[in-house]
């Protein structure tokens, strides 16, 4: 995945592309009333969040409106859109499978599953399947590294010991949900 030019910030808000909805301004601005008045910054990951889900993925228009609402260079803000895998830089499936790959789980069958989902689904990591139902991304420690192989279906459901028996059941039950 590239990291957008830093330079490619719209001159003024006005012409923006990026903009929100006031909803999701409303939500941003009470994510930066948790922080001190001149640490706006601090909610930039809640920001990114939030457009997130407004817009289904951050393209380059929308971390810059973040940027300028926040008060922060642009540049920063896709760094730390970049870092993060929960973040997307292109559009995505209907559902995004992230699986982590760190070494607890590496060693308790997170390989062997990845590998089982990139042979069922056809894709690599950071891909879509031409029908659009599945993204496959490689996660970092999602924190329960005793439940391995671990998955996290679109940023929220967390779901552990993803056996390819388990794998295999989950891709059979989200692709009768595409299908309708
Ligand atoms: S290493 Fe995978 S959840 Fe911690």
């Amino acid at each position: 995945m590239t990291a957008p030019s830093p330079t490619a910030a719209p001159a003024s808000p006005s012409a923006d592309a990026g903009a929100l909805s006031a909803e999701s301004i409303a939500r941003i601005d009470r994510a930066i009333a948790k922080y001190p008045p001149d640490q706006k910054q601090s909610a930039v990951m809640a920001a990114l969040a939030i457009a997130q889900q407004e817009k289904g993925w951050l393209d380059t228009a929308t971390m810059d409106f973040v940027a300028r609402h926040l008060g922060m260079p642009p540049v920063a803000v896709y760094e730390v859109a970049t870092f993060y895998t929960m973040y997307d830089l292109a559009p995505t499936g209907r559902h995004k499978l992230t699986i982590c790959t760190n070494l607890p789980c590496a060693l308790q069958g997170a390989t062997r599953a990845a590998e089982h989902l990139k042979s069922v689904l056809g894709i690599g990591f950071n891909e879509t399947t031409p029908d659009g139902c599945f993204t496959l991304k490689e996660g970092e420690c999602m924190g329960a590294c005793g439940d391995a192989p671990v998955l996290m279906q679109n940023n929220r459901k967390m779901l552990s010991w993803m056996t390819p028996e388990r794998l295999d059941q989950l891709i059979a039950d989200l692709r009768k949900e595409c299908a309708k």
